[in-house]
Formats: C-alpha cells, sequence, structure tokens
C-alpha cells in the first residue's frame, strides 16, 4: 500500500501537529503516511516554526479580513501541486465552507477536546472544567459541513478526577489527544 499524503492544518502552538510528525518520523505512522504540507491560516503561527525545525514543508495564507470562499480558494490553488490525499486539522481555528469541505469530501480529519454529541465549538477543556465532569471524552472525527457534527472516527475518554484547575484538565487531555491523534490516524489511513 502505497504512503498517503496528509497536509496538517494548525492556527497556534502546534502541539499536536508536532506529535503526529514524530510519529510519521519513527512511530506507528511510519509506514503509513508522509507530511506533504505543513499549513497555517496564520502567518505567525508557533507551530510553522517547529515544523521548519523538523524540515517540512511549510506555508501559510493569512486568512485575516477574507471572506471564507476568498481564503479557501487561495489553499485549494495551493494545495493542487501537493496531491494531498488527507487534510489533518490540529487547532485549526477557522471554519471551512463546503467549498473546502466538497473539495475534499470525507478526507478531511478534526481533533476536538470533547465529545463531539454533547460539546462543539471552541472551549472544550473550559466546558469541562466549569462542569466538574469527572471525565472527558477526546474526539477524532471527519468533517462535514457543520461544525463539529462530522462522523465520529474514535474517542478516547479522559480521567479528570482531582483535576481541580483549568490548566491540569489541559495537561491531561493534550497528553491524551498528543498519543491518541496518531492512532486514530492510523486507523482511518490503514483502511
Ligand atoms: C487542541 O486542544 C485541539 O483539540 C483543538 O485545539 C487545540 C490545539 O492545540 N482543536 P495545538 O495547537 O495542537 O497545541
Amino acid at each position: 500500500m502505497s504512503k498517503k499524503r496528509i497536509a496538517i492544518f494548525i492556527s497556534g502552538r502546534g502541539s499536536n501537529m508536532e506529535a503526529i510528525v514524530r510519529q510519521v518520523q519513527d512511530g506507528i505512522l511510519k509506514d503509513v503516511c508522509e507530511i506533504a504540507l505543513v499549513f497555517s491560516n496564520k502567518p505567525q503561527a508557533k507551530g510553522l516554526e517547529i515544523a521548519k525545525k523538523f524540515g517540512l514543508p511549510v506555508a501559510a495564507i493569512p486568512s485575516k479580513g477574507k471572506s471564507r470562499e476568498a481564503f479557501e480558494r487561495e489553499v485549494l490553488e495551493l494545495l493542487q501541486p501537493y496531491r494531498i490525499d488527507y487534510v489533518v486539522l490540529a487547532g485549526f481555528m477557522r471554519i471551512l465552507s463546503p467549498l473546502f469541505i466538497r473539495a475534499y469530501k470525507n478526507r478531511i480529519i478534526n481533533i476536538h477536546p470533547a465529545d463531539t454529541r454533547l460539546f462543539q465549538g471552541v472551549g472544550g477543556y473550559e466546558w469541562a472544567f466549569e462542569n466538574k465532569l469527572p471525565s472527558t471524552k477526546i474526539t477524532v472525527h471527519f468533517v462535514d459541513e457543520g461544525v463539529d457534527t462530522g462522523p465520529i472516527i474514535a474517542q478516547r475518554e479522559v480521567d479528570l478526577c482531582g483535576a481541580d484547575t483549568l490548566e491540569e484538565v489541559e495537561r491531561r487531555g493534550l497528553a491524551a489527544e498528543h498519543e491518541f491523534y496518531s492512532q486514530a490516524l492510523r486507523k482511518v489511513l490503514t483502511e
């Protein structure tokens, strides 16, 4: 089976992107995919610097001040020569319109820091913390035309007992995300 070509989309820190890169280099994604591009809608995103240090191709197109469609047309054009099989969203903070989603139908994957059936949108860890949940579920899902409504690929439960600050909730959640996202990607990319 030939390796799938993925583009990872980020907007900021890029810790999930980094975790995936490590698994592609020398872990469970090694034989499964290659990272054709790390893309950001924020040229200053910290994660782009990390990706460069790994020697990965990076690109940024600012989304600020553009309509969704105008921005996405530029991104689609940028992606074309890279022959991307899957778009992997990792902290990409821009909602994609049907224009983009249809171009990569069933080939866009996202990680959400909550159970998408219970909580959608930004602030999944704040929601879990404020509601004093004993546990939360990280969700990896396909992206459809709604916000965090696409078919669920896999979920990972995170124990939050005794996590009495938001920082601790985030710390436990992110540690789980970093391990879990690559596992879920492997599942999709090898099916
Ligand atoms: C993660 O919590 C992810 O689930 C959410 O945004 C955050 C991104 O963090 N979609 P990072 O940029 O991967 O560090």
